[in-house]
């Protein structure tokens, strides 16, 4: 049974210089901010956190009760810290930290990722990325729109049968297990691999009729099984929470994938780059696998804006090289 918690792990990374005290600092209260989120989570109907909250964020989107709840769990962790300014899915500017500007660390989130499936009892989670102050005095927009590549620290918390955090500072992924009767997280992953190869998509297949050809090239082959060109079965998931199809790709392979469709063509997908697509992509690198927009790797796109959405495509390194080579065949016009 294992008894490294977070802290003496990211001591351990501290030790080694792999990361500063500061940085620590980000992560162990971010931490601790979800071991909050997620006793909240488990309250339920009891804790009058479920349902609407009547109100719509930049968005377009209806926000429920424990979006916001747990973004204002986030931002008050974080006010007094090593944070110099926040970003979150739930609000529309970025927010600077009073007294942080000398601080080194920005921190983005998706406070609550999933939020269709909170009223239903399923997993949902927190992600969050950390970037570097590129800048002093007052922190900008501007200074938040740094590639993926410049993440110091990306990771997500799980809010399911086990509240988990799984968690990279460019060392490999780690994965750290609640201990409910201590409230500390306890390592019981060192180094996640996904798998290069998959037998699992995880696609929302309702959207199959506006897709990209290319995608409907991959998908079609994936459903003919071993009767088609791929020469095996597939299995398809779709919980409708980036955080668990992502868990479940990282902890037994797949791809996932939410990819443009024709829905929005000038929308290049459902997904927010900064606080979604960017976090789990690190990680999922990080874990030996692979996260393209079907052109290029989404850690090397610069964005443009704090809410720019992006089409995913991670998972298994082979199925997704497989994906973006239809694209570029396409592209092509192979
Ligand atoms: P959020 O709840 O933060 O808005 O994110 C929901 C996202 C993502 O978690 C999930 O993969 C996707 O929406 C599901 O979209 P569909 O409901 O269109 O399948
Ligand atoms: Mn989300
Ligand atoms: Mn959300």
């Amino acid at each position: 049974m294992t008894t490294t918690t977070l802290e003496h792990h990211l001591e351990a990374q501290q030790a080694a210089g792999a990361i500063s005290a500061s940085l620590r600092r980000v992560l162990e209260t971010t931490a601790s901010a979800c071991v909050r989120i997620s006793q909240l989570v488990g309250q339920g109907a009891l804790g009058g956190v479920l349902g609407s909250a009547g109100s719509e964020n930049v968005q377009g989107e209806v926000q429920k009760k424990l979006d916001i709840i747990a973004n204002d769990t986030l931002m008050a962790a974080h006010q007094g810290g090593s944070v110099a300014a926040l970003a979150s899915e739930e609000m529309d500017a970025i927010c600077p930290v009073p007294g942080g500007e000398a601080c080194e660390w920005l921190l983005l989130f998706d406070p609550l990722d999933g939020s269709s499936n909170i009223d239903v009892n399923v997993s949902i989670g927190t992600i969050f990325s950390v970037l570097p102050r590129t800048g002093t005095g007052p922190v900008t927009e501007a200074e938040f729109l740094q590639p993926g590549r410049q993440q110091a620290a990306a990771g997500y918390c799980i809010y399911g049968p086990q509240t988990m955090l799984v968690l990279t500072t460019g060392c490999g992924v780690q994965v750290f297990t609640l201990d409910r009767n201590s409230g500390r997280f306890l390592l019981t992953q060192s180094a996640l691999r996904v798998p290069e190869d998959t037998k699992e998509f995880a696609i929302n297949m309702s959207n199959s009729r506006h897709w990209a050809p290319p995608v409907r090239r991959y998908i079609t082959e994936c459903l003919l099984g071993k009767d088609g060109a791929r020469g095996k079965d597939f299995n398809m998931r779709w919980i409708a929470s980036m955080v668990a199809d992502v868990h479940r790709v990282l902890s037994r392979g797949g791809i996932f994938m939410y990819p443009w469709d024709k829905r929005e063509p000038n929308r290049p997908g459902k997904l927010r780059l900064m606080y979604e697509a960017n976090p789990m992509s690190w990680l999922v690198e990080q874990a030996g696998g692979a996260a393209t927009n079907s052109q290029q790797p989404i850690l090397d796109i610069q964005p443009a804006a704090l809410h720019e959405r992006v089409s995913v495509i991670l998972g298994s390194k082979n199925e997704v090289e497989r994906v973006t080579s239809y694209h570029n065949e396409e592209k092509q016009g192979v």
